[in-house]
């Protein structure tokens, strides 16, 4: 029998590079995940029906955000708009509706991702030159202090620590800039989570951040939470396998610490199908949950509360 993937299989972490020292956490963390997205890429598209239902939410909730906040900016500089982890490149189209006359950046960790992100984008008559591509991390942005009008960034954050993503977030926003934010929230994925822990002490997702926790790091950023919206979505498969590849393709398991190491035993497989079967619903298939949370984040004007 194939072994079951159950997680995002990250490469072997070295944490040495050739006669060097050490690479610190945080870098072999970066480095797991990112090879993880690499291999993800070809197949990201197929499997990413739930994400791209969440762009698609992400754009209808920030519509009015955006028209309220954009013309106020300042026309003294270019108006540039960033996707922040922008993966195979769903969010640029959103961009050009929400920020019609910017300047896109289309930034990802993962060169592969970033390639097809280029492939798929759409040239607008105000940026013939497409979106200008930056591999780079969300935690550390290539990008000049208050250079950018709109921030969106649709289920990458929550690789990151959510202080440091938000400062660097608030960092580039121009004065009156946005941010628009979609990541998910502690309850995804936990029919995995729950079927999982009867049969190891393993980590099987990454952990996800209640709302309040993303809202307090905005505010200690310097953003103001102009609204927020929770909604669970459902990924399904008609088998456990299925579910598990599709969840593995779109990066939502872990690649943390803890993790289980090595595959399955046919035993250890035969009791998580049967206790994931429990969720199975009356139209046949197996869901996963999604507990999506929606941000509007704001950089006040200098002297202006947040
Ligand atoms: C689940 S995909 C989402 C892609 C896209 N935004 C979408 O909605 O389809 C997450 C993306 O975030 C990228 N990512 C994860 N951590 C990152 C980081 N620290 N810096 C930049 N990109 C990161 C991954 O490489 C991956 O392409």
């Amino acid at each position: 029998m194939p072994e079951p993937q159950t997680g995002l299989q990250p490469e072997p972490a070295q944490g040495r590079p050739a006669g060097g020292e050490p690479l610190p956490a945080d870098a072999l963390r970066r480095r797991s995940i990112r090879s993880a997205f690499e291999r993800a890429a070809d197949s990201y598209d197929t499997a990413a029906q739930v994400q791209r239902e969440i762009c698609a939410r992400l754009a209808r909730f920030g519509h009015p955000f955006a028209a309220a906040t954009i013309p106020t900016l300042s026309r003294e500089q270019p108006v540039r708009a960033l996707d922040a982890g922008c993966g195979t490149g769903f969010g640029l189209a959103q961009l050009d509706a929400l920020c019609p006359p910017a300047q896109q950046f289309a930034l990802d960790l993962a060169p592969a991702m970033l390639a097809r992100a280029r492939a798929r984008a759409r040239h607008p008559a105000s940026a013939p030159a497409g979106p200008l591509p930056v591999c780079a991390d969300l935690e550390h942005l290539p990008l000049r202090t208050a250079s950018l009008a709109l921030y969106w960034s649709s289920l990458a954050v929550q690789w990151c620590a959510p202080a440091r993503v938000l400062d660097e977030a608030s960092r580039v926003l121009a004065p009156g800039g946005l941010a628009l934010v979609a990541t998910l929230g502690p309850r995804t994925l936990w029919e995995l989570r729950t079927a999982f822990a009867a049969i190891d002490n393993s980590r099987h997702t990454i952990d996800f951040h209640p709302i309040e926790h993303w809202s307090a790091a905005a505010r200690a950023a310097g953003l103001a939470v102009l609204g927020s919206e929770c909604v669970e979505l459902a990924a399904w498969a008609p088998d456990l396998r299925g579910l598990l590849r599709d969840i593995k393709s779109i990066g939502a398991a872990t690649v943390d610490g803890g993790r289980r190491r090595g595959a399955l035993g046919r035993q250890a497989w035969e009791n998580l199908q049967a206790r994931y079967e429990t969720h199975r619903r009356s139209d046949g298939q197996l869901p996963a949950t999604y507990d999506v949370i929606l941000l509007a984040l704001r950089k006040p004007f200098p002297g202006s509360p947040t």
